[in-house]
């Protein structure tokens, strides 16, 4: 069948700053969607936000080694570039860029850049190393292709305010735009990782958001900090989560930790949790 939606996919810098320059000497914006691949509508809604914000929109796809540990999936994680291209096509994206692991990281590549205190907490206290192997890449993500905006989910929320903290450290020349979280029906966010749900798992994982929305109401109604987490905790445990990393309500800007009375200024209901062997995370504003 001919393809109608062909998209040109680039895998080095010389490539993708071949595509680029053209766009920049006639004075036209550029936006970037970093992505993992193994696209899904949460990260579709990323690329029609960049739509809105530039002339151009680059979406690169990198299962990128270094924010995986050693114990994590990162052999396991879904790749389909013919499907993430055809995706990407169709959402209007301009350019893939998908870098081969040795075209991120050559031979003696030695660098790693690390956003102080922001990834140590949560996330980063669950997967030690996680967020250096995710600014490392960003930063070369942005320097490679010096975009004028970059857009981000909130479902990855630690991971958003990181990068703005990152953007703002290294006087990086573009804004970082947030974009709310993308869910199924009954309220389970969007992720790649969701495929490695069983179906009686898959049942009970809509019960993260819904326990988080219920936190999220007695915030906003004044109760104090303490006795919703910990109740929230407990629904977590009793819906069926084999394991909890965390449950925290958290400052929406720096996530400095809440409570334990009620909470004061903007603040985020932050949660890992696990169904088997499969991590998820998910998060509500207050208010
Ligand atoms: P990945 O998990 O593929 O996500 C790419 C982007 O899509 C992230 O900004 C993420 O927050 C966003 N996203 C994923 N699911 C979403 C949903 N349901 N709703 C809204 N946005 C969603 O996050 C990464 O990749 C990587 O860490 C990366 C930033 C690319 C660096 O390697």
């Amino acid at each position: 069948m001919a393809d109608d939606h062909a998209l040109p996919i680039v895998r080095t810098v010389a490539s993708l700053r071949a595509h680029i320059t053209p766009w920049r000497e006639r004075g036209q914006t550029v936006a970037l969607v970093p992505t993992m691949g193994s696209l899904h509508e949460g990260h579709l809604s990323l690329v029609r936000m960049a739509r809105q914000q530039a002339d151009h929109v680059i979406a690169s796809v990198f299962v990128n080694p270094r924010q995986f540990g050693p114990k994590e999936d990162f052999d396991a994680y879904p790749r389909d570039e013919t499907a993430d291209a055809r995706m990407l096509a169709l959402a209007a994206c301009d350019l893939m860029y998908a870098p081969g692991p040795l075209d991120m990281y050559p031979a003696g590549f030695s660098t790693s850049v690390s956003v102080g205190g922001i990834s140590e907490i949560l996330c980063g206290a669950a997967r030690p190393g996680h967020f250096n192997g995710v600014a490392t890449v960003v930063t070369k993500l942005l320097t490679q292709v010096a975009p004028d905006v970059a857009i981000f989910g909130e479902k990855d929320y630690q991971q958003l305010q990181i990068i703005r903290r990152l953007a703002r450290d290294l006087d990086l020349r573009l804004e970082v735009l947030g974009a709310p979280v993308v869910r199924a029906r009954d309220g389970l966010a969007l992720s790649s990782r969701n495929a490695y749900l069983s179906k009686a798992e898959r049942e009970v994982a809509p019960r993260l958001h819904a326990i988080l929305a219920e936190a999220e109401k007695a915030l906003a109604a004044g109760e104090p900090v303490a006795a919703v987490e910990s109740r929230a905790l407990a629904a977590l445990s009793k819906a069926g989560f084999t394991g909890i990393d965390y449950l925290e309500v958290r400052g929406a800007e720096d996530l400095t930790r809440q409570g334990p009375g009620p909470v004061s200024g903007p603040a985020r209901v932050l949660a890992a949790a696990w169904l088997g062997k499969t991590r998820l995370i998910d998060n509500v504003a207050v208010g």
